[in-house]
């Protein structure tokens, strides 16, 4: 390998800035647990008030969050109905089965994308003693596994609107949402209007090294709160990881257009040769999802690609996923689109 490695296999690989890295040493901190840390009290308060919420909650990772929000809005029992490649019910290794006791059913969406007929037409409220109850729907924005895509914001609408007809609650799996924030210009506080919990994540665009936090009323957090530290989730001194939270929100989420822009040139590269690989007007945000015409042209991209010195991810047997970020600058997003194409063509001829 000539040149240093290019790590596109997720977003959640960058390393803390040195500016991030001054604002971890300057921490002050005090015992989490205790509620006693300046750092997560403010970070908590921050989020909260940016999304027009009363309360939030600082936790180790996303899928902790989401396990907590959805858990928060749906009781024992009753189900979540979300998209079947949603994070929560793809990668989250049955969490909300096995520590929420809860179910879920799932619709078909086409790249992710959340149309809220689909989902309000499954949902059965109150479904007596035979069947299950719906409480809630979850939705995904930006998708991940369906490559990046920003939710339709009028969707989102319809969905709370529609939700609320039929007393049911929305969570929001914003992992992402930064992401969709910089493509929609639509406000944190907006969004924020469209769910009762949401999850968001600093530990993949944003460029802190963990973290993430779950934002919902007042009543709902004290609970989460409670249930974080039965799953072990207490932090103590977490102000360190707070401290590069904050310096995240105040300095890396309207970068992320660069990241997209990246990503964009790299998809485009790939399409030259073949644009059933990947269209690159359907790469909004942050991750190229490709999808190669069989299991073996697929491992044979990664592998071509990691002879090259770029690390690429596989997310499904025929489906590849690169993914830009703050430690990709303009200079490696450059050499992967150069290099990128050559190893395509040798795929798919395997
Ligand atoms: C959409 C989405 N939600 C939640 C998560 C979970 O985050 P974590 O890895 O911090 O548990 C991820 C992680 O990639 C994600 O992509």
């Amino acid at each position: 390998m000539s040149a240093a490695v290019v790590d596109l296999r997720s977003d959640t690989l960058t390393r803390p800035t040195p500016g991030m890295l001054e604002a971890i040493a300057a921490a002050e901190v005090g015992d989490d647990v205790y509620g006693e840390d300046p750092e997560v009290n403010a970070l908590e308060s921050e989020v909260a008030a940016l999304f027009g919420h009363e309360a939030a909650l600082f936790c180790p990772t996303g899928s902790m969050a989401n396990v907590l929000g959805v858990r928060a809005v749906v009781p024992a029992g009753q189900e979540v109905l979300c998209d079947s490649m949603a994070h929560i019910v793809r990668a989250e290794l049955g969490s909300h089965a096995v520590v929420g006791q809860v179910t879920t059913r799932t619709w078909q969406a086409a790249r992710g994308a959340f149309e809220a007929d689909v989902a309000l037409a499954m949902a059965v409220p109150d479904a007596g003693p035979y069947f299950v109850s719906t409480a809630a729907i979850a939705i995904e924005d930006t998708h991940n596994f369906g490559g990046g895509t920003v939710q339709s914001v009028d969707e989102l609408r319809r969905l709370r609107a529609g939700a609320q007809a039929l007393g049911l609650s929305v969570h929001l799996d914003g992992a992402r949402l930064w992401n969709a924030h910089v493509v929609t210009g639509v406000s944190f506080q907006e969004y924020g209007s469209f769910a009762d919990t949401i999850s968001v994540c600093l530990s993949k665009g944003l460029g802190a090294p963990v973290g993430s936090v779950l934002v919902s009323s007042a009543e709902r957090i004290a609970e989460a709160r409670i249930w974080r530290k039965r799953l072990g989730g207490g932090m103590r001194q977490a102000g360190i990881l707070a401290a590069a939270g904050r310096y995240a929100l105040k300095h890396h989420i309207e970068r992320l257009a660069e990241d997209h822009a990246h990503a964009h040139a790299i998809a485009t590269a790939l399409a030259g040769v073949d644009s059933s690989i990947i269209e690159p007007e359907l790469v909004q945000t942050n991750i190229v999802a490709t999808t190669w015409p069989s299991a073996t042209a697929a491992q044979a991209f990664i592998a071509g690609c990691t002879a090259e010195g770029i690390r690429v991810g596989a997310v499904g047997s025929r489906v590849v996923r690169l993914v830009t970020h703050l430690d990709i600058d303009e200079a490696a997003a450059g050499r992967a689109a150069d290099v990128l194409p050559g190893i395509a063509k040798q795929a798919l001829t395997a």
